[in-house]
């Protein structure tokens, strides 16, 4: 009888570790594990990187963040792959080509993996909105500051990472309409994209500047291209002559603010649309989709626009402040 009594403690026992391993491991399982693609190595993605990290902190869940050395879509759709099969809870993307993530994206959604696009909208795929800039819009607001930089006159190249990523040909879209349409003596010349490539970005700019020394302008369309446009234009001795408009807010570009060799960059808000991807993923697990896009105040479209600030020599200082208020993470410049 002691016997059996023992035997049934000592199941009873192992029986109570068994159920708090296994209540254990349902918990780590449910924690979301939310996934994010980038487009290239470089600090505007790691700005990305830093937001999205901050929003799995506030939020008690994993985030796992991937980008490709640079442009490269075949690796983006092989990641996005990677991620399917291991059944992540959700998708941020920013896709080099949309249409090639049209399929892998469509998997997801079939899967019942909810996808949004960051940074790069590809409306044409399953994806659920898009975060990030109001790219078009953003095109213009730099055709209208190279435009009064320039007077109205002059020659300008726009360099530019990709050619098939929708943000790209949104900016020089936008910067072109508004360059017709208001400073229509400016010519403009699209030089060879770099595929996000930095030395590809200089190289490219620098035999620009040789081929065509009436060019008094780059348009800067990607974080690398400010940067690399700024330093061929110091290589060629021609700074001063040839004035830089850009997009982004890395510590070279505020570097070349400050020396002067960028005019002007369209600050974009890559530590917002890190932090609020993974936010909205999160609230389309807890609430759906329609309630995550009403909550957080998406356009009918299904977009929602981090905004830009237009930074110049005189508004430096000023943004810097700005960031600081908002809680964003400075450094660097
Ligand atoms: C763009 C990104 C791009 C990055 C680096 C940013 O301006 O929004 O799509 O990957 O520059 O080139």
């Amino acid at each position: 009888m002691r016997r059996l009594v023992c035997l049934a403690l000592v199941i009873a026992a192992l029986c109570a570790v068994f159920a708090g391993c296994a209540k254990k491991s349902v918990q780590k399982a449910e924690k979301p594990r939310f996934a994010v693609l980038g487009k290239s190595v470089h600090p505007y993605w790691a700005e990305v990187e830093v937001g999205t990290k901050a929003a799995a902190k506030d939020l008690g869940v994993d985030v796992t963040f991937f980008v490709p050395q640079k442009e490269d879509s075949n690796a983006q759709v092989s990641r996005l792959e990677t991620f399917i099969s291991s059944k992540v809870t959700g998708i941020a993307f920013a896709a080099s080509d949309p249409s090639s993530v049209k399929r892998v994206i469509g998997e997801a959604d079939e899967r019942g993996i909810p996808c949004v696009a960051l940074d790069t909208d590809a409306p044409d795929t399953k994806r659920i909105g898009y975060i990030g800039t109001d790219n078009y819009t953003a095109g213009k607001i730099a055709g209208e500051t190279l435009g009064k930089i320039l007077n109205g006159k002059g020659k300008v190249a726009i360099s530019t990472g990709s050619l098939s990523a929708s943000n790209s040909r949104e900016r020089m879209q936008g910067f072109k309409d508004v360059m017709t349409k208001e400073y229509p003596a400016v010519i403009i010349v699209t030089l060879p994209a770099d595929k996000e490539d930095s030395s590809v970005a200089q190289s490219t700019a620098e035999s620009a500047l040789q081929a065509q020394p009436d060019i008094t302008a780059f348009y800067g369309v990607y974080a690398i291209n400010g940067p690399a446009c700024a330093k061929a234009v110091q290589s060629a001795n021609r700074v001063g002559k040839v004035h830089v408009v850009c997009f982004d807010t890395t510590p070279d570009h505020m570097k070349f603010i400050k020396s002067g060799l960028i005019d002007a960059t369209i600050g974009q808000r890559p530590y917002m649309m890190g932090y609020k991807s993974v936010q909205f993923l999160n609230l389309v697990k807890k609430n759906g989709a329609d309630k995550a896009l009403a909550e957080m105040k998406f356009s009918k479209d299904k977009k929602l626009d981090t905004g830009v600030d237009v930074v110049t020599k005189a508004t430096l200082e000023e943004y810097r402040a700005k960031l600081k208020e908002s809680g964003i993470p400075v450094s660097g410049w």
